[in-house]
């Protein structure tokens, strides 16, 4: 029977990984194996990823690939990302390339508020909180001021303090609800420190409010949301119908069945759901590439999906007077400085490929890797099918699965241009090479 362990975190990389191997593995030396041959040769390379987390016994790699031909502002780029799905960056550099002949993306920073909110319990006289909010409200602000006082001189910071009263939502609930400017640093933990900072002004002030009585308010909680649908980005392509005729397909055809399937995710969920998932195969690659936080990046894009009520598309499309327009809007909280961005090498060399961007900038930019994303997985899906493109970059996975050579993978690369992919086709063509 295994023992729950104490003082794990305090023991060295080694003892770690001798007591994994221990406890789930009977010692054996392969998974030991496993475990170095991930490691970097270059020891403090290899301490500062064992840095990034608690526990860290080895480093875990995902392909980087890039997506060249991003005609966006007129300026070309390319787009690092890093996923695990086949065929994400083949799609999106498809998706670029089309849109390169017909004159590329635009793209516009439309705000860039974030927010975060500090929670309180109060059962008192809402009027009195009110009067003691609008009486503190400049303390509160002034005591952040050693906190913010180098976003300040970069023109960012704390842009204001609401109390907004929720107890109609929740019995004796209030916030404060706090807006701020971070510039190119994603802001979290400058957002955070402001929020606890703010709270510990509020309780003391309170404590010393003497029209509270004994009914004082009580600070729940403190922080940052990942909601920031004042923080938006929009990006478009548009083109003559005409010009979007491509093999086999008038650009009419194409141009209303494109409309059709968008419009199908606006309205239903269960397709809304998908679509929305193949906009952030784009833009998850792009954020992570470049050391931002993807889960706050999808836990906020969602929700935004969600504003009117029900869960719908984020890209839009529609055909005016001969031309068709396709572009999506959505929250990014990303920062180009602080986090991991200028401390992961490789988030570093995704943000010097990116040209160096603002945040500005490469708010633009994924935006633009969802908006080519959903391009591409929508041309396909109303005309050739999903599987023939996905399976295709599937392919060397199979082959991979199979243990196949080089000489066999090579075969099939030239037998499966012509044939469909499929992993029973794969392991039968391999069958037959092998017998
Ligand atoms: C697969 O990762 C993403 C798609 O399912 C997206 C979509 O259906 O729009 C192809």
């Amino acid at each position: 029977m295994r023992q729950p362990v104490s003082g794990f975190s305090k023991k060295s990389k080694e003892q770690k990984i001798e007591w994994l191997l221990a406890t789930y593995f009977n010692s054996a030396s392969s998974v030991k194996e496993i475990i170095q041959q991930y490691y970097t040769s270059d020891v403090s390379l290899q301490q500062l990823h064992d840095d990034f987390i608690e526990n860290a016994i080895t480093n875990y790699y995902l392909p980087f690939g890039i997506a060249p031909n991003f005609l966006i502002n007129g300026q070309l780029y390319t787009l690092p990302m890093v996923t695990e799905e086949s065929s994400v960056v083949a799609a999106a550099s498809n998706a670029a390339k089309f849109w390169l002949e017909r004159g590329g993306f635009t793209a516009e920073v439309i705000s860039t508020v974030k927010n975060g909110q500090v929670h309180i319990d109060f059962y008192g006289d809402a009027n009195i909180l009110v009067e003691f909010f609008e009486a503190t409200k400049l303390k509160l602000i002034a005591s952040l001021d050693t906190l913010q006082k180098n976003m300040k001189k970069r023109g960012g910071g704390l842009l204001d303090i609401e109390l907004l009263d929720a107890s109609a939502t929740l019995e004796g609930y209030y916030q404060l609800h706090c807006t701020f400017e971070t510039l190119d640093a994603m802001g979290a933990n400058f957002i955070n420190t402001c929020l606890e900072q703010l709270a510990t002004t509020f309780t003391i002030e309170s404590q010393n409010y003497k029209t509270f009585g004994l009914e004082k308010p009580k600070v729940v909680m403190s922080i940052l949301s990942n909601y920031v649908p004042e923080c938006l980005v929009r990006a478009e392509v548009h083109c003559k119908v005409e010009d979007l005729a491509q093999e086999h397909i008038l650009g009419e055809t194409f141009a209303k069945n494109f409309v059709r399937a968008i419009n199908i995710a606006k309205s239903e969920t269960r397709r809304a759901v998908t679509h929305n998932k193949g906009i952030m195969n784009g833009i998850d690659a792009v954020v992570l590439a470049t050391g931002n936080d993807f889960r706050a990046v999808e836990a906020g894009v969602h929700a935004y999906a969600a504003k009117n009520g029900y869960y719908g598309s984020l890209t839009h499309a529609t055909i005016e007077d001969g031309v068709f327009r396709f572009w999506i809007e959505l929250p990014l909280a990303l920062g180009t400085v602080g986090g991991l961005t200028s401390l992961h090498p490789l988030a570093r060399f995704a943000l010097q490929l990116l040209q160096n961007p603002s945040a500005r900038e490469l708010m633009q930019q994924v935006a633009v890797a969802g908006l080519a994303q959903n391009f591409a997985a929508i041309k396909s899906l109303v005309t050739v099918g999903i599987q023939k493109g996905h399976m295709k970059m599937h392919l060397m996975n199979i082959l991979n699965q199979l243990g196949a050579s080089s000489a066999e993978k090579e075969k099939a690369r030239i037998y499966f241009k012509e044939n469909s992919v499929s992993h029973s086709a794969v392991e039968r063509f391999v069958e037959d090479l092998r017998s």
